[in-house]
């Protein structure tokens, strides 16, 4: 697999911006699509990578905007490379990693160091959150490259665990730049922790950290928007009662992201998997799945994040409440939605919304996110004809586990293109290609 500086994708059915499909060419040129047509003539040069994309269906890549990699510093979950050698083979051409690695990226001197391990070692393009603390002010403001500020209102331990209203509302009052929120209230987490005290049963879970205790997180978020006229991003959406209020009073300026667990998984995956659907928000109800699809059918949801939160078996084989919260994602989202999409419940180009175009449009990142001339080739190619299930032991996640074990799906990458270089081809991954770092427009 060359990384050519051309590359001739021939007879794919390409996904149009407009949400249309035509059958044709796409001819890529130093990492950009220079030329799309139903068929291109091209002077015999050997220097051109030709792919056969007959009965082939090309989408832009993969943005999945909420990740945890783990690097730097908790490396035996998940590290850079491999993290990445999973998003190719998921067809996720570029992600937004979150800041509780350690140390915690609360810094500039954080940031560059992510992006530095990244250039050397990541497969596919990579931005980072900078995360809130009480008083890292100045580089909430100033730190460059970031798609916003992580602020952690509930479900986290340590200095990124926000639970002071005047300290959320100095940091919605000051600077202009996306504020993404982890959205579950810390007291009533706390008062319900104790109450359930004692059970090791992980279904208790989704009870301690309860609907309300999303609701309420969200409301506070949604208030402070309001009040400060702020960019703000919802997180990993995960309740009825939250997807309501947002349908009811969403200022244009706020985003909502959903999981495919959230979706598609509900509390009865704890009888199954136990602690393995174990995460933070818990899964909710079949009440909660339906009203979150209608919602992202209907806008209110803007798009799809996987919250790939890898832990190892060990670590997932403590008793609750001992075992971390967390399930792996980047290698399954694609093929998840597209397996929704091809049985009727969508269509391909809202799964194509949902996870490339909706994610580089809200986070401001240019020339992502469509099939178009002068756009970055970061691509797809997906088969939505051939279902085959997810099994462990073809994982490249370092956890090496997935909730969807099992699951029969369509839609899985055949190939995956970062910067018009085949970074995965027919089950390889060609490790020689490195991503970039993305950009924000202000
Ligand atoms: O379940 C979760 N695990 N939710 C989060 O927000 C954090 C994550 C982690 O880092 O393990």
């Amino acid at each position: 697999m060359p990384s050519d500086s051309s590359l001739l994708i021939r007879h794919a059915q390409i996904l149009q911006p407009d949400g249309g499909f035509r059958v044709g060419d796409v001819h890529i040129q130093d990492g950009k699509i220079v030329r799309i047509a139903s068929h291109l003539e091209l002077p015999s040069d050997r220097s051109i990578h030709e792919i056969d994309a007959t009965g082939l269906t090309l989408l832009p890549g993969v943005i999945d905007p909420q990740v945890h990699f783990r690097e730097p510093g908790l490396e035996h979950k998940e590290d850079l490379f491999t993290a990445s050698c999973a998003c190719a083979k998921g067809g996720v051409t570029s992600f937004l990693e979150m800041p509780n690695t350690r140390p915690l990226t609360t810094t500039q001197a954080a940031l560059d160091d992510k992006l530095q391990r990244s250039a050397q070692k990541c497969l596919v393009n990579y931005g980072f959150f900078i995360g809130a603390t009480a008083d890292v002010l100045p580089d909430l403001l100033d730190a460059n490259p970031t798609p916003g500020i992580k602020i952690f209102m509930g479900s986290m331990h340590g200095p990124l665990l926000i639970d002071q209203e005047t300290v959320l509302k100095k940091i919605f009052s000051t600077g202009s730049r996306l504020i993404a929120v982890h959205a579950e209230d810390p007291a009533r987490i706390q008062q319900r922790r104790q109450q359930f005290a004692g059970i090791a049963d992980p279904a208790i879970h989704s009870q301690i950290q309860d609907n309300q205790a999303a609701l309420q997180a969200t409301q506070l978020a949604l208030r402070l928007s309001q009040q400060y006229q702020r960019r703000l991003h919802i997180l990993h959406l995960s309740t009825a009662e939250e997807a309501e209020l947002l349908r009811q009073d969403k200022p244009a300026w706020v985003t909502a992201e959903v999981t495919p667990q959230h979706l598609l998984l509900n509390t009865s995956a704890y009888e199954t998997i136990a602690t393995l659907a174990q995460m933070n928000p818990p899964l909710r109800s079949p009440h909660d799945n339906a009203v979150l699809w209608q919602a992202l059918l209907d806008g209110v949801i803007d798009f799809i994040a996987t919250d790939h939160a890898p832990h190892t078996l060990e670590e997932k084989a403590q008793p609750y409440p001992n075992s971390p919260s967390g399930m792996p994602g980047v290698e399954t989202s694609l093929a998840l939605m597209l397996t929704q999409a091809v049985q009727g419940r969508c269509t391909v180009a809202q799964v194509a919304n949902w996870m490339s175009t909706a994610v580089a449009k809200a986070y401001r990142i240019p020339n992502k996110g469509a099939i178009a001339i002068g756009y970055d080739a970061d691509l797809v190619l997906v088969d939505l004809n051939t279902y085959r299930p997810v099994r462990r032991e073809e994982l490249l996640t370092k956890c090496g586990w997935s909730p969807f074990e099992g699951w029969n799906l369509t839609g899985w990458a055949v190939v995956t293109i970062v910067g018009g270089q085949v970074v995965y081809e027919h089950g390889k991954i060609n490790a020689d290609v490195r991503g970039q770092a993305l950009r924000f427009d202000a």
